[in-house]
């Protein structure tokens, strides 16, 4: 993923200095080249034959390296990368960083840099959040800085807090996101992902699910943060990370789901319903557990209530805004997707069949056929579901672009 990148990895005095080699072999793996800047301080924590070693490259460790090597190695280095990464990144790097200061061969490296930061904080709790760190941190981030927050648990003073160094796989998508940005056509645009399932509450122990797990509708806000957008995901249910730069909004049920959506939809650009919504909620939440036997053997009526369809909601309240959803069906696809594209007001339905092998739910691919409004419809191959996202995000920027055009004054 990394395949031909430069990377120069700035390794600080901070007790979490001792995953930079763990860092480093998954750099090479994923075809980094990678040249490892150490502080003097990170020697205490990790020694530089470890992180040359892994690196096949010399550390740099010294300001002046001695009568063999140029004066002016710092430009060379900085020249030759792509990106620099600092992590972990402590305290009094930052400090040095954000003042400019270049009394070590890692900071003078940093200010002669013509390629991203990437900063990857670890420290102590208290140390984090005190004021002058965070200002340090803003700082750098007001000049292009990326700045990956640390994690929360335990942190190696016996205290528990925010200070960990973010786990090494999302250090490299960060760095993914920063060398393969995918231009910046949504900057400024609003864009309103839904994913997951929705647990409707049946009693204080049961709900009605399904097997959604999110995926789609994650990989689909990352595609859209990459390309500059603001984004707001309100997420049913799941375990995943975050992306970077997006906001999260967390829900459980769908009328939970529908409050947030209406909240977000009205200034969106562009909305996408990927949550698989589910139609229907107890009619009465049991503030009690129910028992097997409340209504005699064998058998136990549940009264359902169908939950408001979001989607079509927002084809009714849509002005100027491109509106997307899915179709998940398991017999003829295509005309029940059409009549969802129809009803609901949409611009563009994501069809796709679970029972396809590679296809739905809980899988990182998908198979999907795109119709749109105008009739006509595009038929994919098996994908990740990062790429069907990217696509998918094309496509609307597209629709977007058709848009704009027909709301423009007749004049223009
Ligand atoms: N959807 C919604 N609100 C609901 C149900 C579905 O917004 N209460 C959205 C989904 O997010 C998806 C689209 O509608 O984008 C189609 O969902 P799907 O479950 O396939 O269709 P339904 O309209 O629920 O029809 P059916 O279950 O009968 O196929």
């Amino acid at each position: 993923m990394l395949r031909g990148k430069r990377v120069i990895l700035g390794v600080t005095g901070s007790i979490a200095a001792y995953k930079s080699a763990l860092l480093v072999r998954e750099l090479v793996k994923a075809g980094a080249e990678v040249r490892v800047v150490m502080t003097p301080s990170a020697c205490e924590f990790i020694t530089p034959l470890t992180l040359a070693t892994l690196s096949r490259a010399e550390v740099v460790l010294d300001m002046f390296p001695g009568a063999s090597s140029r004066g002016t190695w710092h430009i060379d280095l900085a020249l030759w990368a792509d990106v620099m990464l600092v992590a972990p990144a402590s305290a009094n790097t930052i400090a040095r960083l954000a003042h400019g200061m270049a009394d070590n061969a890692l900071a003078a490296l940093a200010l002669a840099l013509r390629c991203p930061l990437v900063i990857a904080p670890a420290m102590d709790t208290d140390m984090f959040t005190h004021p002058a760190t965070q200002d340090n941190l803003e700082a750098l981030r007001r000049r292009g800085a990326v700045v990956i927050p640390p994690d929360s648990g335990d942190l190696a003073s016996g205290l528990t807090g925010e200070g960990r160094l973010v786990e090494i796989p999302a250090i490299l998508e960060t760095l993914e996101d920063v060398l393969f940005a995918d231009g910046n056509d949504l900057a400024g645009m609003r864009v309103l992902v839904t994913a997951g399932p929705t647990h409707e509450r049946i009693d204080p122990v049961r709900f009605i699910g399904n097997h959604s797990s999110g995926k789609m509708g994650f990989a689909l806000a990352h595609a859209a943060a990459r390309r500059g957008a603001i984004v707001t995901l309100v997420a049913g249910p799941v375990q995943l990370a975050t992306p970077r730069g997006v906001r999260r909004v967390d829900v459980t049920t769908a009328e939970e789901m529908f409050a947030a959506v209406s909240d977000a939809a009205t200034d969106a650009n562009i909305v996408v319903m990927a949550a698989a919504v589910a139609d229907y909620r107890a009619a009465e939440y049991s503030e009690r557990k129910l028992k097997k036997d409340a209504q005699g053997e064998g058998e136990m009526l549940l009264r359902l209530q169908q939950n408001p369809d979001i989607l079509r909601i927002l084809g009714q309240r849509k002005r100027n805004q491109i509106l997307i959803g899915f179709a998940l069906e398991t017999h003829d696809d295509e005309a029940n997707a059409r009549l969802k594209l129809a009803a609901k007001n949409a611009d563009m339905i994501v069809l796709n069949n679970p029972t396809i092998p590679g296809a739905g739910f809980g899988t990182d691919t998908n198979i999907a056929t795109l119709l749109f409004a105008d009739g006509s419809s595009e038929h994919l191959d098996l994908l990740p579901k990062t790429d069907l996202a990217r696509i998918i995000i094309d496509r609307a920027i597209h629709l977007l672009t058709t848009l704009s055009l027909d709301a423009a004054p007749a004049s223009s």
